[in-house]
């Protein structure tokens, strides 16, 4: 807990949390939590992407590699457990077998990804989707950085990857649970709407001659409201931006998400459509770009069961529940099974500083990953978890 408070007074901005990809503050975290690595004794890197990695190195010949942790960035006026609590549940529970002296016939390895909420390029997923080897031609046009194709990992290095997270909602709170376990992650789009209208004067442009691109936006917004799916407009620029002339062009930012991936796609065609509507009715020209689509993501049954036999060896009853939010686990699953587990956090509230997490829930969290690394070690002998 001490340590989320550190690396939350590590931000970009004064005043409040921000941590976007491969920023000052970014970089400061990473040297801060790559010394709490070395001090628990692991290897420590940064990879061409610069996600920080922790390797506890396995002795056992051939062994593969377990990978947990989650990201370090945040979101802009962060809450300060979203991400870090993940790679820091997962130090704790790795130093605390490192004392006890076991020794796992796999690799463990701590990962803090680098970008999982896309603050500075709208695209999520950076580090992971490196490391995944999974990053497009046309994601690395968007970013100022090179080089990042060099994170890639070797196919079948990875046994699994489980993450652990606040749960960002309310379900643990009402059940009255510390931990629960996720059984799927809801698929998103992303995507960048510009409309173009013509600017003119406030004071002379008779309202039935303008051709205003914000109030196309805004109905836009409420078409967003009413889809049917989880859906957000959470930027938006309106230029030239001064309060005495009509706006000719707004660029917003439209976030839509279900569990369902027909769901969400039929919602996401219907919004075109509206938006295209839209457009033509006010006589303005509409722009539709998708940024970023990520598909539903089941975790893994293997894992899951283990995490849910762990939980339930603490003590607690294993609810499982699905995920809104998006995680870097749905990079890795490209390449890896994954599961994850969640930790009640305070009235469900995120991406919000006022983010809060019960340290006793914290605990459980890492008794429970440190029962998951010895049954997995357990097992290792007998089935591939090596
Ligand atoms: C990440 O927090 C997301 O779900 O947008
Ligand atoms: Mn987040
Ligand atoms: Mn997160």
């Amino acid at each position: 807990m001490a340590r989320c408070d550190r690396l939350g007074a590590i931000s970009d901005e004064r005043g409040r949390l921000t941590r976007s990809f491969h920023s000052p503050a970014m970089q400061r975290a990473n040297a801060l939590v790559g010394s709490w690595m070395r001090e628990a004794g692991l290897d420590v890197r940064e990879d061409a992407a610069f996600n920080l990695l922790g390797r506890w190195p396995s002795s056992r010949r051939g062994a593969r590699t377990l990978l947990l942790g989650s990201h370090l960035d945040t979101v802009r006026d962060a809450g300060k457990y979203d991400g870090p609590i993940g790679v820091l549940v997962a130090l704790a529970a790795v130093t605390y077998l490192r004392e006890s002296g076991l020794e796992l016939p796999f690799h463990v390895e701590i990962v803090g990804f680098s970008d999982e909420e896309g603050l500075r390029y709208q695209t999520t997923y950076l580090g992971s989707r490196a490391l995944a080897g999974t990053l497009t031609a046309a994601d690395l046009a968007r970013i100022e950085e090179r080089g990042l194709r060099r994170a890639r990992r070797r196919a079948g290095e990875f046994v699994g990857y489980i993450e652990t997270h606040i749960e960002q909602g309310p379900v643990l709170q009402n059940h009255e649970l510390p931990v629960g376990i996720v059984t799927a992650i809801a698929g998103a789009d992303r995507i960048r709407v510009e409309f173009q209208g013509n600017a003119g004067h406030a004071g002379t442009t008779p309202m039935a001659l303008r051709h205003d691109a914000l109030c196309g936006a805004a109905e836009l917004v409420l078409a967003a409201e009413r889809c049917g799916v989880v859906a957000t407009v959470g930027q938006m620029g309106v230029e030239p931006g001064a309060s005495n002339v009509i706006p000719g062009r707004v660029v917003l930012s439209l976030d839509v998400r279900h569990g369902d991936d027909r769901r969400r796609e039929r919602a996401v065609h219907r919004l075109e459509a509206d938006a295209r509507t839209i457009a033509a009715t006010r006589g303005l020209r509409v722009r539709w770009e998708p940024v970023q689509r990520t598909k539903a993501v089941r975790c893994d049954r293997r894992l899951t069961g283990l995490l849910v036999r762990s939980v339930r060896r603490a003590g607690v009853e294993p609810l499982k529940l699905a995920s809104g939010a998006g995680h870097d686990a749905v990079a890795l699953s490209a390449i890896c099974p994954v599961a994850m587990l969640f930790v009640r956090c305070k009235d469900g509230i995120s991406h919000h500083p006022a983010e809060s997490v019960k340290r006793a829930d914290v605990a459980c969290a890492v008794t429970v990953i440190a029962d998951v690394l010895a049954e997995l070690g357990r097992r290792g002998a007998k089935s591939n978890y090596q």
